[in-house]
C-alpha cells in the first residue's frame, strides 16, 4: 500500500468519500449499519477493519447515543490515520473507541476470541483475502459474526472512478504539465504589467500555449465530465491566475505539487478499482471462507433508491464446534 492514505486522512476527513459524505455515511449506507447495530447487545465488542478516520465506530456512537447500552469499538487501519474527527466528536461516550493506525488486517495485534463483531465498510477489500480472513476468523469468538459492505465492480462509484482513471491516463495531461513548466521558464521573472506586454510577444510562450489549448481541447473531446472532474483545469487556471506573478522557482514548485497530485490521484483510483470485487471474485472469497471451515455465507447487493448499485454488503458467522 502506498502512503496516499495517510495522506489523505491527515486532511481530517470522516469518510472515504470526501465531500460526498462529509459529515459521515447517510441514505441506504446508514440504515444497512444502524440494522446491524440494532443488534449489538450491552458490553458489546466490535472491531472495524480498514477503518480510516473511524466513520463506522462514529456512527456507531452516534446509534448508541440515546441508547442504554454500552460498548466497545476499536478500528484498525493500515495508514496513518489522524484521531481529529474522533477527539472532536460530541456524542455520548457510553461508547469507547480505541483507533490503531499502522495496523494491517493480515496481522490482527489482538488475542483470539477477542471480539463479537468484526466490521468493515469499503475496506477490507484492499486488503489480501487469502490472509485477511483467518485473521478475523482468528479474533472473532466463536458464533461471532463479521458484516461488510465492500465495493462492487459494477457499482456507481467504481463505474465513475474507473472512468476517471481512463481520464487521468491520457499522455496528454502529463504535456500540459510540461509545457506549463516550459512556459514557467521561458515568461522569466514577472512582476508588473510591462511583463504582460512582453510576454505577449515571447514566440515560445505563444507556442506552448496554443499547444495547451489545443491538448485541452483534445481532452474535453475524450471526457469532457472528467476533465472538469480531474481538478485538472483548476490546476492551470490556478498557474495563469494566481500564479501568473509568482517567481519562476515558485512556479515549478507548484507544478511539481501538481505532478505529484496527479499521480497520487491515479495510484488512489487505480487500487480502488483493483480492489473491487467483480462476481468470480465474491466466489473466490466464499472458497477462502469455506477452507475455514465457513459454512454459512450471506452476500447481497446494496442498492439505492434510483436501482444504482452501491456495493456488496457479506456476512457470516464463525461456526462454533
Ligand atoms: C476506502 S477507505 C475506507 C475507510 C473507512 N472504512 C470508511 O468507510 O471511511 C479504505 C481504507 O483501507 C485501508 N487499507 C488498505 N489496505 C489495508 C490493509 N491491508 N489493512 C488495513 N487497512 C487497509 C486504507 O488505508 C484506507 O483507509
Amino acid at each position: 500500500m502506498t502512503t496516499h492514505w495517510s495522506e489523505y486522512w491527515k486532511l481530517g476527513h470522516v469518510t472515504s468519500f470526501g465531500t460526498d459524505y462529509k459529515e459521515n455515511y447517510t441514505g441506504q449506507l446508514k440504515d444497512l449499519w444502524s440494522d446491524i447495530f440494532s443488534q449489538f447487545s450491552t458490553g458489546f465488542k466490535v472491531l472495524d477493519v480498514a477503518t480510516g478516520n473511524g466513520a463506522l465506530p462514529l456512527l456507531i456512537q452516534d446509534y448508541f447515543s440515546k441508547l442504554s447500552i454500552d460498548g466497545e469499538v476499536k478500528g484498525v487501519d493500515y495508514a496513518d490515520i489522524n484521531m481529529a474527527p474522533l477527539t472532536s466528536s460530541h456524542h455520548n461516550k457510553n461508547v469507547v473507541i480505541e483507533l490503531l493506525g499502522n495496523t494491517p488486517a493480515e496481522s490482527l495485534p489482538f488475542p483470539d476470541c477477542e471480539f463479537d463483531t468484526v466490521i468493515s465498510q469499503f475496506g477490507i477489500e484492499y486488503s489480501d483475502l487469502i490472509i485477511s480472513m483467518p485473521e478475523v476468523l482468528r479474533v472473532l469468538k466463536d458464533g461471532g459474526i463479521f458484516h461488510a459492505v465492500i465495493h462492487h465492480q459494477k457499482s456507481v462509484v467504481i463505474c465513475y472512478n474507473s472512468k476517471l482513471l481512463s481520464f487521468l491516463q491520457h499522455p496528454e495531461i502529463e504535456r500540459v504539465v510540461f509545457l506549463l513548466k516550459m512556459m514557467a521558464h521561458d515568461m522569466g521573472e514577472m512582476t508588473d504589467r510591462q511583463d504582460l506586454i512582453r510576454i505577449k510577444s515571447c514566440a515560445k510562450c505563444e507556442k506552448s500555449r496554443i499547444e495547451i489549448n489545443d491538448l485541452l481541447s483534445k481532452l474535453a473531446v475524450y471526457d469532457e465530465e472528467s476533465l472538469s472532474e480531474s481538478g485538472v483545469l483548476k490546476y492551470i487556471n490556478d498557474f495563469f491566475i494566481n500564479g501568473l506573478f509568482w517567481s519562476v522557482e515558485k512556479k515549478l514548485e507548484y507544478l511539481v505539487f501538481v505532478s505529484e497530485q496527479i499521480s497520487v490521484y491515479r495510484q488512489r483510483l487505480t487500487e480502488l478499482v483493483a480492489a473491487s470485487m467483480s462476481v468470480e471474485r465474491i466466489d473466490s472469497l466464499r472458497e477462502v471462507l469455506r477452507q475455514n471451515a465457513v459454512i454459512t455465507f450471506s452476500v447481497e447487493e446494496v442498492v439505492n433508491n434510483t436501482g444504482d448499485i452501491l456495493g456488496w454488503y457479506f456476512s457470516f458467522s464463525k461456526h462454533s464446534f
